[in-house]
């Protein structure tokens, strides 16, 4: 098998790119180990900046979003059982977020690229990149019981954290930068409309909780919980009652109950891998880079890194000129670190870290109550929270 682009990886980075490719008239092979049920049913994060949306609108896969998904055009932090609005609009200009769900997206992108794209095969696990500094790189897989080899012009891993495309940098090119957090996300699914009409931030002393949503009837809450804990240690009625504890506040606010339809743990992590490219194989989204998940920035991520390789490629075509792709790494580092340290910033707002001195904890309320005193301290945070800044 030969093709232009090999793709390593259907999560939204590798369809993405898939799409991307073919409205640009060049062909890919996307090649996923999982099968298609597990990618569309994976529970992930569900909130677009305002660019993913403009991105997936003018790749031609924004139109059930656009029916289905939820303009938000605040957020609400939670502190001291006080509430405060960000509006969001007003301190950036008009920007806002869509609440869509990133599996939503995926299986948008999966039916259209199924109907009119490129090979996305499933259950074809990539086993190896070779090559990577020669002209013609190519991905070892195994697909329906056989192993086989895709030729490849170029060669992008968007298998996400534990994918194989990372492992042929070698060693001695790397750099690894990470920060692991002693708490994780215990996150649930519910079939109760969400009680506030945004999303809700709150930092409590018994640690953070989040109260997000899929659609009018569904809500998505989260609680942070230690690192290493196991969601079924924790009954409904424990998640619930410390939801409403951690959200509670010196008005008449309820937090409305319902029957919980998933229960899960995500790990807390800050990871990044230096360069993004060697030779002709390029990382994208959670294969080079890693947020933990407060302000959602992972899949906006992906989307930066994939439209930074598309459009390089299409300059490649139209001019000739390498330039852009050499510079890939580089020009999607900007954006990753700006993401990084928002992503922290906004954790360590929010979170209770066990070892917290008393002194940190009033440090972390004086951030919060800074944030609703200063124009210019809430516009940062709105301008981090809609978009980080493109090239
Ligand atoms: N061969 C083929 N596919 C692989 C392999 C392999 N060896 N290893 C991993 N994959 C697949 C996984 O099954 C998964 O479907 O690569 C895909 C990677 O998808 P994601 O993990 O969703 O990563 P990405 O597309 O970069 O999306 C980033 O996803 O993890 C979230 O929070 C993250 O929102 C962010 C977004
Ligand atoms: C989600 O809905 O999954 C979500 C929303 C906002 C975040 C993180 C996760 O900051």
């Amino acid at each position: 098998m030969r093709t232009t682009v090999g793709i390593i990886g259907a999560g939204p980075a590798g369809l993405l790119l898939a799409r991307l490719l073919h409205n640009a008239d060049i062909d890919s092979v996307v090649l996923e180990c999982r099968d298609r049920g597990y990618v569309e049913r994976r529970q992930r994060a569900g909130l677009l900046e305002q660019g993913t949306v403009d991105v997936l609108r003018t790749a031609g896969v924004g139109g059930r979003m656009d029916r289905e998904g939820l303009r938000h055009d605040g957020i609400e932090l939670r502190f001291a059982r006080r509430r405060h609005r960000v509006d969001l609009s007003a301190l950036t200009g008009g920007s806002s977020v869509m609440v869509y769900a990133q599996t939503e997206v995926c299986k948008d992108l999966i039916e259209l690229q199924l109907r009119q794209g490129g090979p996305l095969l499933f259950e074809a696990e990539a086993l190896a990149v070779e090559g990577a500094t020669t002209d013609r790189p190519v991905i070892r897989f195994r697909h329906g019981g056989r192993e086989g080899v895709l030729e490849c012009d170029y060669v992008v891993g968007c298998d996400g954290f534990r994918g194989v495309s990372r492992t042929a940098i070698p060693a001695g090119l790397s750099r690894v930068f990470e920060r692991t957090y002693p708490f994780a996300w215990l996150g649930i699914l519910a079939d109760v409309p969400p009680s506030h009409d945004e999303l809700v931030y709150a930092r409590h002393e018994r640690g953070f909780a989040l109260l997000s949503m899929r659609s009018p009837a569904v809500s998505r809450l989260y609680l942070q919980v230690p690192a290493g804990t196991d969601a079924g240690e924790w009954s409904d009625e424990a998640i619930w009652d410390e939801l409403a504890r951690r959200l509670e506040t010196a008005d008449d606010w309820t937090l409305a109950r319902g029957p919980i339809t998933a229960k899960s743990v995500t790990p807390m992590r800050s990871h990044v891998h230096e360069p993004m490219r060697h030779g002709r194989l390029f990382l994208a989204g959670d294969a080079a880079h890693i947020v933990p998940l407060t302000g959602a920035k992972g899949l906006n991520l992906a989307v930066g890194d994939v439209v930074t390789f598309a459009r390089a490629l299409i300059h490649q075509r139209r001019t000739g000129s390498g330039e852009r792709l050499e510079a890939y790494s580089e020009t999607c580092l900007r954006r990753v670190w700006q993401a990084e340290r928002f992503s922290y910033e906004m954790t360590t707002l929010l979170h209770r870290a066990p070892d917290a001195t008393p002194f940190d904890e009033r440090i972390q309320l004086a951030r919060l109550e800074r944030l609703t005193a200063s124009r210019a301290a809430e516009a940062d945070l709105a301008d981090g929270y809609t978009g980080l800044p493109w090239e």
